[in-house]
């Protein structure tokens, strides 16, 4: 059986990753691999509800990062971890760099408490933690970012932050980048669609998860 896969996508909001994740999964079912697609907060019944709160109801930033990790801890148990044990490739549009970063940079929340929470949800059973094995970083100025947001959907409460949130926010991914960088490639998020496709696809290539295509 083929070993389980996770990989996650990260950026500030406005980088553009969701377009980029079905063309990921296409390539890996191309390779004969069992894909999950799914995102954080959600994933699972009780993680989409968490998530419709977090997005839209006023709270505090300790209930914020304390539904977010619930949310994980659910998604992980019914959806991530059975998945890996079956060897299929998991695709999460966001995980646990998204608390650091938007809660903990973004927010200004005690990083040694989300370290805490993230030791206590992501534990494995021999004491290893969960994480990605991957994770792509659509890294974007945010002012591009807030320009691109500015003519999209309705905000919710993270996407009408002001400027400074998001850089926080892009600071505190740099930061997670910094702390594991074997397991982060940064893409850049402002190259034009098919550029930023083609070094997406390069990235997981050159680190051996997907086939290298010779003509
Ligand atoms: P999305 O729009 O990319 O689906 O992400 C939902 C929003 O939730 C996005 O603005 C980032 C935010 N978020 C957090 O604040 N903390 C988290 O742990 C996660 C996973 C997302």
């Amino acid at each position: 059986m083929q070993t389980g896969l996770f990989i996650s996508f990260e950026g500030i909001d406005g980088a553009g990753k969701s377009s980029h994740i079905q063309a990921v999964a296409d390539a890996f079912r191309a390779a004969g691999r069992t894909v999950v697609q799914t995102r954080e907060p959600g994933g699972t019944p009780l993680a989409e509800k968490i998530r419709d709160m977090v997005l839209h109801d006023a709270m505090d930033t300790l209930s914020e990062a304390l539904l977010v990790f619930a949310a994980r801890c659910d998604h992980l148990n019914q959806v991530i971890e059975p998945a890996l044990a079956r060897g299929d490739v998991v695709l999460c549009d966001r995980f646990t760099d998204a608390t650091f970063a938007y809660q903990g940079g973004g927010r200004g929340f005690d990083w040694n408490v989300l370290t805490q929470l993230e030791h206590w949800v992501q534990a494995m059973p021999d004491g290893k933690l969960r994480q990605p094995h991957m994770t792509l970083w659509f890294a974007l100025d945010p002012q591009i970012a807030a320009q691109r947001l500015a003519s999209a959907r309705v905000p919710d409460r993270f996407e009408s932050q002001p400027l400074k949130f998001f850089q926080q926010v892009h600071q505190g991914y740099a930061d997670r980048a910094h702390a594991d960088p074997k397991r982060f490639a940064q893409i850049q998020a402002a190259d034009e669609l098919q550029a930023v496709r083609a070094s997406v696809l390069h990235q997981l290539q050159s680190h051996g998860y997907l086939p290298v295509h010779r003509a």
